[in-house]
């Protein structure tokens, strides 16, 4: 009962609003409920830019604008979105406090990315150190070692999946490797991934709601094991050093594991299916890289640019603030939609153009931006990097077989499934 009130008040009853609000025009309501935002998210937000740099809405704003995106995710006057904070009616919110279903999901207090400073500078501080620019590169072997055993493995089909045998696999290895889950508990982990990652969007089905936070508790159930397990017999893993410090509290592991295991593998899954989509539109791009192979890193900052695997998100003000000329009281929220932002021709000349040379890609805002900003980038940058150039180095002939299919969520943006013939037949015909 408590978990059907919790998804009315998050989910059920706003997007009957959110629907309601579509068809007023309201630009954000018509982002979240149009089922060709998920297709195509774009013109959204330049019909959103159409109408101001920060759109009021009923009780909320919302901006497609890169500059002000930027602004409100640095600006310390701004903190994070809790569910409670989606509205701004008191008794709602006591509500949503009251049904708590204590789950760690990567989108409820106390996960990193949903508590403002100080709590979260502590927090930060101790989980960031394994995720340095130089911890990462020491990982580099381990990734390339990986990349080659699982295109090992698809050098052995003709036809294959790239996101199932190959996009997803890489990512949930490491990530595994990184908290010490053994290799037999991945799927389980995948599962739980995928049953959780629509709670990042709005309005989402009872069914979808129960089935997610069910995966996430038996996740959890395993966490708390996982973690009893490491303090016993520590590893050579970030867990490990996290869970025999000390310094986080029981809660404060779980949900740092939690989110680390969910966000490293959610979103990397996408960036390189994303990135291979955008390649196979834009044979010419990968043709340069194929010439020109220092320009991979350069490429993962544009796909990552041009297709962000994270869509938006969103803060809310702490106190009055007057903000690009308007007054946002403490309590209103400010959606951010990061991925049509990345599109913004202020900031990026002809932004729908995939462009794997473009100067300033590197300046999306896919990782977010300030306090919050993606503790795992510079690892998913290398994944990205390694997976891509690997897989075309390997298989010359690669092609897109059939339609790929989208997952139909809104913020994560990816493929479900991306059928290619790795040509791997044909040479062996032409041999
Ligand atoms: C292409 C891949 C990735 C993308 C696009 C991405 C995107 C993001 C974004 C947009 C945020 C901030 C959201 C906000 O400001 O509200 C974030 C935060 C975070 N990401 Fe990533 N992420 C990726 C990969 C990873 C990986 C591989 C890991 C883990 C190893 C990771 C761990 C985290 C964590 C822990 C946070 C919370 C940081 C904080 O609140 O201080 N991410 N990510």
């Amino acid at each position: 009962m408590k978990t059907w009130i919790r998804w009315a008040v998050i989910n059920g009853l706003p997007g009957v609003v959110l629907r309601a609000q579509a068809r007023r025009g309201n630009p954000l309501a018509q982002y979240l409920t149009d089922p060709a935002a998920r297709e195509d998210p774009y013109p959204f937000g330049d019909r959103i830019r159409a109408r101001g740099r920060l759109v009021a809405i009923p009780y909320s704003y919302v901006t497609a604008d890169y500059e002000l995106c930027r602004t409100v995710l640095r600006h310390k006057d701004f903190g994070v979105t809790p569910p409670e904070a989606f509205t701004v009616f008191k008794p709602v919110q006591r509500l949503i406090k009251a049904t708590d279903l204590k789950i760690a999901s990567p989108v409820e207090p106390p996960a990193m990315l949903m508590v403002d400073p100080p709590v979260h500078t502590r927090y930060r501080k101790l989980v960031a150190q394994a995720f340095t620019p130089r911890a990462v590169a020491r990982l580099r072997d381990r990734i390339s070692e990986v990349t080659t055993d699982l295109l090992d493995d698809l050098a052995q089909h003709e036809n294959a999946d790239l996101i199932e045998q190959f996009a997803l696999l890489l990512p949930i290895a490491i990530i595994s490797e990184i908290l010490g889950i053994p290799a037999e508990k991945r799927d389980d982990l995948l599962d739980a991934g995928h049953a959780g990652s629509p709670l990042l969007d709005i309005g989402i089905s009872w069914k979808t709601f129960r089935t997610a936070n069910d995966a996430l508790r038996e996740a959890q159930d395993y966490l708390v094991e996982h973690i009893a397990e490491l303090r016993a017999n520590p590893g050579d893993n970030i867990l490990s050093d996290l869970a025999t410090g000390g310094e986080l509290t029981d809660t404060e592991l779980l949900y740092s594991a939690a989110l680390i295991a969910g966000a490293g593998f959610e979103t990397t899954v996408n960036l390189i299916g994303n990135g291979i989509m955008a390649l196979h539109q834009h044979p010419e791009q990968l043709d340069l890289l194929r010439a020109e192979p220092a320009r991979w890193p350069g490429a993962v900052e544009e796909i990552l640019r041009y297709d962000s695997p994270v869509q938006m998100t969103a803060r809310t003000a702490l106190r009055d603030i007057e903000i690009a000329g308007v007054r946002i009281a403490k309590g209103e929220m400010v959606a951010l939609l990061l991925g049509c932002a990345n599109r913004d021709p202020k900031m990026f000349d002809n932004p729908n153009v995939f462009d794997v040379t473009r100067a300033n890609a590197r300046e999306h805002l896919s990782f977010s931006s300030g306090v919050h900003a993606c503790l795992g980038a510079s690892l998913a940058r290398m994944e990205g990097a390694v997976a891509l150039q690997a897989l075309y180095d390997r298989f010359p002939n690669l092609r897109v077989a059939d339609a790929p299919q989208r997952r139909g969520l809104l913020n994560l943006r990816g493929f479900q499934h991306i059928p290619v013939s790795t040509g791997v037949g044909a040479r062996v015909a032409a041999g």
